[in-house]
């Protein structure tokens, strides 16, 4: 498949998760400068890495799926963005250094919660029991990932143990909140921003 989109062509292999609502709503609500260090966790396509990219950013873009990884590495460079890019087939953030000093992450992850059958439990779209697998791992990495005014931007849904994402996030101690949300007709998406908390003093 082959999708047109304002700026890119993205070409979607078998197999790999196909831009969707959820995709679409973070591209929609990403608001870059240009320059920016950027890290996409759960790349898919490359997509949202490839926008940031043509907007100026450096991109990091992470999945746990070895064809993902060259799906994205192929749209970088029919996009004339692979020397922006570099994308690396590993399980969540485990092989990135402390100090990767991000600016910002980006993450559609998986977010539906299990459903017990492995015919239609996929990377692609599992979350684990309550649907926060994944964003409960990155969450536990992202202080030694984010720049020290670095922001996280994830999709949620309602399908999703929400609560206890944002319960998790104000554990760790940093500032969250939902900057925008999209009904569909079976979930809500919700677009939620991370930062970290000012040190006092
Ligand atoms: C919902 S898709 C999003 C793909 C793309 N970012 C987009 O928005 O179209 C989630 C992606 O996360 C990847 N993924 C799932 N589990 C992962 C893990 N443990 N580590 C890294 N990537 C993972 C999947 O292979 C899939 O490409």
């Amino acid at each position: 498949m082959k999708l047109v989109l304002d700026d890119m062509v993205i070409y979607v292999w078998e197999g790999v998760y196909p831009p969707s609502d959820d995709t679409f709503f973070l591209l929609d609500n990403l608001d870059l400068s240009g320059g920016e260090r950027v890290l996409d966790v759960g790349t898919g396509t490359g997509i949202l890495a490839i926008r940031c990219a043509l907007k100026g950013c450096y991109v990091v873009g992470l999945d746990v799926s070895r064809k993902a990884v060259r799906n994205a590495k192929f749209n970088a460079k029919i996009n004339d963005v692979d020397h922006l890019t570099c994308f690396l087939c590993c399980d969540a953030t485990t092989p990135l250094r402390d100090g990767c000093d991000f600016d910002v992450v980006v993450m559609n992850p998986p977010y539906l919660p299990s459903t017990g059958d492995p015919r239609i439990d996929e990377p692609l779209w599992d979350g684990g029991l309550d649907g926060t697998s994944l964003i409960a791992r990155v969450i536990d990495d992202l202080g030694r990932l984010l720049s020290e005014n670095g922001t996280l931007y994830f999709v949620a849904s309602s399908l999703s143990d929400l609560a206890k994402i944002m319960s998790k996030l104000e554990v760790a101690n940093f500032d969250s909140a939902i900057v925008a949300k999209r009904r569909l007709w079976f979930e809500e998406l919700f677009l939620i921003e991370v930062k970290k908390c000012p040190t006092s003093g």
